[in-house]
């Protein structure tokens, strides 16, 4: 059975179809527009009986049309979005244009396409929704996690564009009964990160010997989670999930920003010994506007009907992933196009 995966060639989308494909769990259609994010040869080695690469916009309605009544998937998960709040303050007109207008557009595809099914099969398509703890706002130092049921209010324009996305999928759920499972998921890390997020960025910084450019205090709190106890989570929500439902997914692992760096650090001094240490790099700079302060995610929802809890520790993950970042220059270099550098030079000053 045929599985339609969107923005597959990015970060969690690749590591989501190597594990499915490495499952044996069927073949997958991948549709991405394949942004500065995306990397087709990401899944270059994957076997092309069971993988498709359709390069386009999931805003395309008569293309993801086309691909569903064409390949007939059981499920769509949809990962396609714009993702790194730096950028969404910089610009975030494509923010609303793939998060909004994009899941908009895939929405009304896959309803007309329910419309074309049998009512059994109808009943049996899925269309999981992968989303964000940031639509969820800051919390204080003694708040509780966020649960379900934690009232929306996103800070960034990337978490209102994830918001409204979210509130679209609830919305044709309710009102056209499109059978729709969603999750709010914190940070990941792990292999395949695009280096402008926190961890793959100062791991390849501290390897270079670059300053480490931490935003404000570096106090800020994030709940880790490997991508691929998040991966599993999906496939848990995909197979065992409630229609209709949310569930929030994390890592129970909350660290501070500097916590973080300095982890990396330790790690790399260990791994690549240099005369001095790499946490002198470390470099307070201007913090971001609307930075939230704490994620936390209660994941007690998914672990109760789901039987989700994460399995890697962020000690265990963070080797792992300074390890794969090491190994894998080859990559690094690939994606740091000159599209990635003039981002770095335009946010961080050349
Ligand atoms: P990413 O930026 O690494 O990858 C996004 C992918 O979507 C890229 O391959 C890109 O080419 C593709 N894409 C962008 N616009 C598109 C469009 N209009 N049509 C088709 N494809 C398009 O993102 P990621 O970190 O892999 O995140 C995937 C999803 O998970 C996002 O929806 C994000 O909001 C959510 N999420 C991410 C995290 C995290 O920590 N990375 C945490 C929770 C939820
Ligand atoms: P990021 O990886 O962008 O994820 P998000 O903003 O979606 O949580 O950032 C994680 C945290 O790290 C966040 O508090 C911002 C901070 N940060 C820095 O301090 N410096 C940086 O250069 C980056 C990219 C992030």
């Amino acid at each position: 059975m045929t599985i339609l995966v969107t923005g597959g060639a990015g970060f969690i989308g690749t590591n989501f179809i190597l594990e499915w494909l490495a499952l044996g769990l069927g073949s997958v259609v991948n549709l991405d527009k394949l942004t500065y994010a995306g990397n087709r040869r990401n899944l270059a080695r994957v076997p092309p009986d069971s993988y498709l690469l359709v390069e386009g916009d999931i805003g395309d309605r008569a293309l993801v049309g086309r691909i569903l009544s064409e390949r007939k998937p059981r499920a769509v998960i949809n990962f396609a979005a714009e993702s790194h709040v730096d950028r969404s303050i910089d610009g975030p007109g494509d923010f609303i244009e793939t998060n909004v207008v994009g899941t908009f557009n895939l929405l009304e595809a896959v309803r007309a396409h329910l419309e074309t099914l049998e009512p059994r099969q109808a009943e049996a398509f899925r269309l999981l929704h992968v989303s964000t703890d940031e639509v969820y706002g800051s919390l204080g130092d003694d708040d509780p996690p966020f649960t379900e049921d934690t009232p929306y209010a996103p800070n960034s324009p990337y978490s209102a564009s994830k918001a409204a996305s979210d509130h679209l999928v609830r919305a044709y759920h309710r009102t056209y009964g499109l059978p729709a499972i969603s999750t709010n998921c914190s940070n990941n890390y792990g292999p395949w990160q695009f280096p402008e997020k926190l961890i793959p960025l100062m791991i390849l910084n501290a390897l270079n010997n670059k300053a480490l450019p931490i935003y404000g205090d570096g106090r800020q709190v994030r709940d880790w989670l490997h991508v691929a106890d998040h991966c599993r989570g999906l496939r848990l929500a995909l197979e065992k999930g409630r229609v209709g439902e949310t569930y929030n997914l994390g890592g129970g692992a909350e660290k501070s920003n500097l916590e973080v760096v300095g982890s990396i650090c330790d790690l790399l001094d260990e791994m690549a010994p240099t005369c001095s240490s790499r946490r002198t790099l470390v470099s307070h700079v201007k913090d971001r506007p609307g930075h939230d302060r704490r994620y936390a995610i209660d994941y007690s929802k998914a672990a109760r009907e789901l039987g989700f809890s994460p399995e890697m520790t962020f000690e265990a993950g963070l080797k792992a992933t300074v390890e794969w970042y090491m190994e894998r220059q080859d990559w690094v270099h690939e994606v740091q196009s000159g599209e990635y550098r003039a981002w770095i030079d335009r946010h961080y000053g050349a």
